[in-house]
């Protein structure tokens, strides 16, 4: 494999940390968010072979921008890894597109990018999608999250949650990272039915606990301070004994496994999470709701108004 890989959220943690990796076994890696300072900087630090651009998935524009741009440019991309995420502790926050951010970024953008450059990934073939999801989305995790609560799409998509007018943020994030394991299965299905299996292939991956990372940026002080010094370093020697926490530069490392390993060329359609030391296996339960996969999907392309044109699926 020898095309462009494209990182969403690159500049941070464990995509940073995957480009890093990525880099160094000699790929052409762009990464992409909204701080193109802090891209630019991550891309010096990292070589020659890594471009920063602009990109904010919660903004359904500035996603097409970017599309028809990497399009325009015909970079030979190879590699699509969905990574970009964030949660709030305060909300709802919401985007240009008048939607809950949580799920507009962690899902809703990253929807639209995977549809507006399939086709580019499937003239590279063999291409991959990689989606990063969290283990949080499985309440027989145990991770001290709620439960997934999913009622109707337009009150997700207006408050991170089921209920009107009501936002908790760890809810919002649980809720996001079910919607990015039943995309890239509904995914995987349409890549099937649409005869594009054979070119591109699509795996769903979450890192485990990865403290230290720029998720918690809106955590309140205390919490952040735990987070970024405290479980770090816990990090460095209990992913040994606890599988689930690891340092971003251990996730990132596998992050990269999933999109170079040959072994991997013909899997699609699977979870790789960390709690099985990112051998496939099974996610949650509610996660296999073909109906529910179906239904998400639609209401996406109607919410980011995805045209026939615009998308082979
Ligand atoms: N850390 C964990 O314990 C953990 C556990 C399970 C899953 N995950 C998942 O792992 C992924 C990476 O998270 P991380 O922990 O590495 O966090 P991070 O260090 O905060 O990285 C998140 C990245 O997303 C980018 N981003 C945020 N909003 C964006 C937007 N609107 N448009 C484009 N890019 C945006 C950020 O860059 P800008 O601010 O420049 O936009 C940053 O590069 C996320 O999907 C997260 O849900 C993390």
């Amino acid at each position: 494999m020898d095309g462009a890989v494209l990182v969403t959220g690159g500049n941070s943690g464990i995509g940073l940390e995957c480009a890093r990796a990525l880099a160094k076994a000699g790929r052409h890696v762009l990464i992409a968010s909204r701080n193109l300072a802090a891209s630019q900087a991550a891309a010096r630090a990292l070589g020659s072979q890594v471009e920063a651009l602009e990109l904010d998935l919660g903004s359904l524009a500035s996603v097409r921008a970017f599309a028809r741009d990497l399009v325009s440019r015909g970079v030979p991309l190879q590699t699509l890894v969905c990574n970009a995420g964030l949660q709030f502790s305060q909300g709802p926050r919401l985007t240009v597109d008048g939607f809950e951010s949580t799920f507009a970024v962690n899902h809703l953008g990253h929807f639209l990018l995977v549809n507006l450059l399939l086709e580019s990934l499937a003239r590279q073939a063999p291409a991959r999608i990689v989606v990063v999801a969290s283990g949080v989305h499985d309440p027989a995790m145990r991770t001290g999250m709620p439960r997934p609560a999913i009622g109707d799409w337009d009150t997700l998509a207006a408050t991170g949650g089921a209920t009107p007018g009501a936002f908790n943020g760890r809810l919002a994030y649980v809720n996001s990272k079910l919607c990015n394991v039943w995309f890239s299965y509904e995914l995987q299905r349409r890549l099937e039915a649409a005869g594009f299996a054979s070119r591109v292939t699509v795996n769903g991956w979450e890192p485990g606990l990865v403290p230290g990372s720029g998720l918690a940026r809106d955590y309140p002080l205390p919490l952040r301070l735990i987070w970024d010094w405290l479980l770090p370093a816990v990090a460095l020697g209990a992913s040994r004994f606890w599988p689930s926490i690891h340092t971003a530069s251990q996730s990132g490392g596998d992050l990269a496994r999933m999109v170079q390993d040959p072994a991997l060329d013909k899997v699609s359609g699977h979870y790789f999470p960390s709690h099985s030391r990112w051998r496939e296996a099974r996610s949650s339960d509610e996660s296999y709701d073909v109906e529910r996969a179906r239904a998400l999907w639609q209401a996406s392309a109607r919410m980011t108004r995805l045209a026939p044109g615009e998308s082979p699926l």
